[in-house]
Order: structure tokens, then C-alpha cells, then sequence
């Protein structure tokens, strides 16, 4: 089932992705309207970290293309911004926290030229945003798992995009965080930029996204949230390994609450 938009500022055409020949998405096909924050949704292996990749040109599609308002990629690269899956990024290297924050700027103020007051001060008001402005000094590496999330999430807003792609941002971040999180994309949707963000639990992408990208190595389904990401879909994309998994939750509820026979 797939519902498209009516004035895309994301469209995904026919793509097909292929890791060594092998391909792990196939004819995806789907568009968003600008201002939502969408949902991709789908098992692990689904092919959604490929998907935002291949969007962001790190992997070229072995057919199809994609278009970001109306253009290709390298048209309107400073517009989009990317916040990788967490565990693929090696953050081992001396760099401070408002350094790589910063790093968000470079898009703005070209390399040659070096951060000035200003470009501090945003930064220092997106580590605000994400409470970690007490952290600017810090090295990267010293930080929590969830701290450093934060921060990536502070150099992202720094890009001041219009379409943001981020893979699993709240992967190892505590629920007071994940909710300063959600109050943060809201916003930004309100100001009519576009969020696309991977996620793997399907009860909080109810309340969460307006828009569901649904997806198992093909597209099961795309649109808003109310109108594509019902009981039926969830079980295709998942199929059985969902049944599998409610069998386990019944099967360990039966063993932690015996039912006895009166
Ligand atoms: N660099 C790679 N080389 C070969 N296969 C890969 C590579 N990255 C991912 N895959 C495979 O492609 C499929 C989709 O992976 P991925 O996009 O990471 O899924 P998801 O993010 O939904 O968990 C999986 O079967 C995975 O093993
Ligand atoms: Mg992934």
C-alpha cells in the first residue's frame, strides 16, 4: 500500500541496491512531503541503514534514482543532512565536543575559512538544544554512548538543513532524552523541514511519525502513519518472525504467571 505525496521534497524511484551483486533492496518507490517526520520501519536486515545510504550517495543504486526537491543529491547536498547508525562511527580521535558540532558548519562557511564568533555561538545555542552545552570542551571519546548521540544530533541541527536522515538516533539513549528528542524534531517539522528517521519499535512509531515507510527488502508500505501502518502491513513486513515473537512473550508470561487450576 503506498500513498504518495502530493508535493514530494523526497522521491524515491524504482531503486534497487545490491551488496557483491546480491541485492537487499528491491524497486523501492516511495515519496514524502516536506514538513512530516517519517518513519522507516522494518526488521533488522530490512535494508533501512542501506536505503538512508543510498539516498545520501554512499552506495550507488544498481538502478533507479532519487531526487531531494526535485533534484539529484549533488544539486543540493548543503540542504541535507545525515546522522549515520551510532556503532559505524569511530569516535576514538581527540576532538572536542564543540569541534565536532562545528564540523556541521563547514557545509555554510566552506573549509578554508575558520569558525568565527558566530559560528560558535550557534553551535554552543544546537549543544543548548540538546542539553549538552556543559560538554563543549570534553573530548568526544570521554562521552556516554547516549551523550555522544546527543552531540551528533547538536552538529546536525548546526547544518541548519531542510531534510534530515537519521538511522537509529535513539539507540542507546535513555527515555528522558529520547522524549527531548521527539519535542526537537517536532519543532523542526513545525518549521517545515523534513525528518526521516530509522526506528525499530513499532509501538512508539504509532505516536511518533506521521509518515511510515514500511519496509522488508521491498516497500510494504508508504504514507501517513493513520492510513498505512495498520495490523496488516506491520504482519507482512515482519511475517513470521513477528508470530515468533509474540509466541516467546506468551511463552514467558505463561512461565513468570503459572496459571493454576483451582
Ligand atoms: N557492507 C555490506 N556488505 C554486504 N552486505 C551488507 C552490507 N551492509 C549490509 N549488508 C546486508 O544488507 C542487508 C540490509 O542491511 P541494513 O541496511 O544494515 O539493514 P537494517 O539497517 O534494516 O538492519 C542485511 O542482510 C545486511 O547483512
Ligand atoms: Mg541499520
Amino acid at each position: 500500500m503506498i500513498i504518495h505525496a502530493k508535493e514530494p521534497v523526497l522521491e524515491v524511484h524504482d531503486l534497487t541496491v545490491s551488496y557483491s551483486r546480491k541485492p537487499v533492496l528491491w524497486g523501492i518507490d516511495f515519496t514524502l512531503p516536506s514538513g512530516c517526520i517519517a518513519g522507516v520501519v522494518g526488521p533488522n536486515g530490512a535494508g533501512k541503514s542501506t536505503l538512508l545510504k543510498t539516498i545520501m550517495g554512499l552506495i550507488p543504486p544498481s538502478s533507479g534514482y532519487v531526487k531531494l526537491f526535485g533534484h539529484p543529491l549533488e544539486e543540493v547536498r548543503h540542504r541535507v543532512s545525515y546522522v549515520p547508525q551510532r556503532e559505524s562511527v569511530d569516535w576514538d580521535f581527540p576532538v572536542s565536543v564543540l569541534d565536532v558540532v562545528l564540523m556541521g558548519r563547514y557545509g555554510k562557511m566552506g573549509l578554508l575559512r575558520n569558525p568565527d564568533r558566530q559560528d560558535k555561538a550557534m553551535a554552543m545555542d544546537c549543544l543548548d538544544k540538546m542539553g549538552m552545552s556543559a560538554f563543549a570542551k570534553r573530548q568526544i571519546s570521554q562521552l556516554s554512548g547516549g551523550q555522544q548521540q546527543r552531540v551528533f544530533l547538536a552538529r546536525a541541527l548546526a547544518q541548519e538543513a531542510d531534510i534530515y536522515f537519521m538511522d537509529e538516533p535513539f539507540a542507546g539513549v535513555d527515555a528522558a532524552t529520547e522524549q527531548a528528542i521527539i519535542t526537537l524534531l517536532r519543532d523542526m517539522a513545525a518549521a517545515n523541514k523534513t525528518i526521516i528517521v530509522v526506528h525499530h519499535d513499532l509501538q512508539s512509531a504509532r505516536d511518533y511519525f506521521d509518515w511510515i515507510i514500511l519496509l522488508n527488502m521491498r516497500l510494504v508500505a508508504g504514507g501517513p502513519t493513520g492510513e498505512v501502518f495498520t495490523d496488516e502491513m506491520i504482519q507482512q513486513a515482519y511475517g513470521g518472525r513477528l508470530n515468533l515473537l509474540a509466541q516467546v512473550g506468551d511463552m514467558m508470561e505463561k512461565r513468570a504467571f503459572p496459571t493454576r487450576e483451582p
